[in-house]
């Protein structure tokens, strides 16, 4: 398949054209719709970026009208050193103004995963009204095998077709996990891949060796939505 890639020297500059092409997209969305509704990313590559958006670009985001929501989360308590929602909390939410009825965190507090991806797809539809939601900018990041959000090789929710929100069994630290599956992320307005270190080169060179004709063993693949999809690569990744 081929990649939209844009490549950075390092880290610190893919962060900060990450951010930059975020605001881009922040300020179209909310003048055309009013507010700008952000999936962010876990893992380690987005702390970076959130850490930078709130030294340094703070004063210049529309708080009030941007809303953030998760593309996936870990099946553990919000204050765990794992979770998702915390990363973004300690590196971006606490640092900034942004009103808490604006930030849309996946909820663990259940007995099960399957209650929180329940409960999470109410939240959804309750924002984004009946039909699939087109999040103006969805973070993704890649997997060395080629998961995204929390979408891993051989997943059935790779296939799924109605839900928004699954629970997962992953072959990773934690195993029970929440994800956007592809109705929702192949509805995205804008998707930016980060990609960043050596030890992402070998995934990458197999997605881009991919057929475009059959679908994808890599789940990162498999996410072709309708809106533009961009690549945010480091040197040490792009090779
Ligand atoms: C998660 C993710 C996951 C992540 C990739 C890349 O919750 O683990 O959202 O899809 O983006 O595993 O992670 P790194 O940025 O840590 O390489």
């Amino acid at each position: 398949m081929k990649l939209d890639t844009r490549v950075f020297p390092d880290l610190d500059a893919l962060s900060r054209a990450a951010v930059e092409e975020v605001l881009r997209v922040v300020a179209d969305s909310v003048a055309a719709r009013g507010r700008s509704a952000i999936a962010l990313a876990g893992g380690h590559t987005p702390a970076r970026m959130y850490a930078l958006w709130a030294a340094e670009y703070n004063a210049q985001t529309p708080w009030d009208k941007v809303h953030l929501f998760w593309g996936d989360e870990r099946f553990v308590p919000q204050n765990d050193s794992l979770s998702n929602y915390r990363m973004a909390r300690e590196s971006l939410i606490a640092r900034v103004p942004i009103p808490a009825a604006n930030v849309h965190p996946v909820p663990t507090n259940f007995e099960q995963p399957r209650q929180a991806a329940d409960a999470y797809e109410t939240e959804l539809r309750k924002f984004f009204g009946a039909a699939p939601p087109a999040f103006d900018v969805q973070l993704l990041g890649l997997g060395g095998e080629g998961h995204t959000a929390s979408l891993f090789p051989g997943s059935p929710a790779l296939d799924e077709k109605r839900r928004w929100v699954a629970a997962v069994r992953a072959p990773a630290e934690p195993p029970d996990r929440l994800t956007l599956t592809p109705v929702v992320l192949n509805c995205g307005r804008n998707t930016f891949f980060l990609v960043a270190g050596e030890n992402k080169r070998k995934i990458l060179a197999a997605l881009r060796s991919e057929p475009d004709s059959k679908p994808s063993e890599y789940p990162a693949a498999r996410i072709r939505p309708t809106g533009r999809v961009l690549w945010f690569l480091d040197q040490a990744a792009a090779g």
